[in-house]
């Protein structure tokens, strides 16, 4: 599987001995880029068929200067986890799911994509490939990126000639360096994430570049992140530039729902089930930003960001703090769900698969 080219230059490559342990502190892992051994890449031309996918080692890809992914953005990008369980298993969490997201965003972006199957394969071929780089349990993940563009040629605007999907890894920590303390977010009504018709459900490459200025300006500021408001009405909550968002009121669990403008998040969805079979009362529903503030609870959720509790949201004049620690539904649906991430707690959801 792996291709020959890519085993010929191991001593030069990068001068990286694949038979001993990663060079990594595992207790000051965030979450930045640590290039790995490997990464997986499987090509289409026009027909759609992906075909001949192989691992090769982590570097540069070149790329036509006139591809589509550079020049016009058609390009989609997934996340997920595998953990290294106590017993020195290997897991993966529903990643069928992110197939099928990648499906989707495909179709909108006039992309063919991968299989389920060949996505699934490629992901854990390219854990194996990178095993060392699994954090210990415990200590963090190793965070998959799969990848799909339209790296052919175009000038005119056009669905590329030809498409590339690669997954690479990284080993990761908290994404927030508040680590798994309380975040303190701002409420931005003046930049929107995302529009009616517009692409926000899917995993576009350039739903993230455009949140960057709102992000900034927050970060300035002190804050952790943003949280964007609808674009038509400036009012109902949407989501953080990474990660969706819940609220709390009594034993009501509410979040937006995903009618477009949403990303339809692997952790959201899991979210939502995890918390229905707990007893609480779920509700995918439009959240005035008013009613956010006065919630009892705020959390987001992401597969970079798990289940981060939220102290305080900042909108216009106003700051409304949150409960959040110990005794907080936020952090019983985290143990819960990282419980059965990790292997720590019985998979009663068939939702982890074993690489
Ligand atoms: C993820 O949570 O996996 C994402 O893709 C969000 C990204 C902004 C880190």
């Amino acid at each position: 599987e792996i291709s020959e080219a890519a085993m010929g230059d191991s001593e030069s490559h990068r001068g990286f001995d694949e038979s001993q342990p990663a060079n990594v502190n595992w207790d000051e892992l965030g979450f930045g880029i640590c290039p790995t051994d490997y990464m997986y890449m499987m090509r289409a031309s026009k027909n759609g068929e992906f075909v001949n996918g192989e691992l090769n080692r982590f570097g540069n890809i070149e790329l036509s200067p006139s591809s589509g992914v550079l020049n016009y953005g058609q390009g989609l990008f997934e996340g997920l986890k595998a953990y290294r369980k106590p017993d020195g298993g290997l897991l993966l969490f529903r990643p069928e799911q992110n197939a099928l997201r990648m499906q989707m965003g495909a179709e909108r972006l006039c992309m063919p994509s991968p299989s389920v199957d060949q996505f699934v394969s490629a992901v854990k071929k390219t854990v194996l490939a990178n095993k060392r780089w699994v954090p210990p349990p415990g200590k963090g993940s190793l965070y998959l990126r799969p990848l799909l563009m339209g790296s052919g040629a175009v000038l005119g605007l056009a669905p590329a000639p030809e498409y590339l999907f690669l997954t690479y890894a990284s080993p990761v920590g908290n994404y927030f360096k508040e680590g798994l303390s309380a975040l303190n977010m701002y409420v931005d009504d003046e930049f929107h994430r995302a529009t009616r018709g517009g692409a926000g459900g899917v995993k576009t490459i350039s739903n993230y570049a455009p949140v960057l200025m709102a992000q900034r300006c927050a970060k300035k500021r002190g804050f952790s992140d943003v949280i964007f408001l609808d674009s038509v009405h400036k009012r109902n909550l949407e989501e953080a530039a990474s990660c969706n968002v819940f609220i709390v009121k009594g034993n009501v669990i509410s979040t937006p729902p995903t009618e477009g403008t949403i990303l339809a998040g692997v952790t959201r969805k899991s979210i939502v089930e995890l918390a229905r079979d707990n007893g609480y009362k779920v509700e995918e529903r439009t959240i005035p930003v008013e009613e956010l503030m006065e919630a009892d609870e705020v959390f987001c959720t992401g597969t970079a960001v798990v289940v981060a509790p939220v102290g305080s949201i900042t909108y216009r004049d106003k700051r409304a703090e949150f409960r959040t620690g110990t005794g907080t539904i936020s952090q019983a649906l985290y143990l819960n769900l990282t419980g059965i991430q990790m292997g720590l707690m019985e998979d009663k959801k068939g939702w982890t698969v074993e690489v």
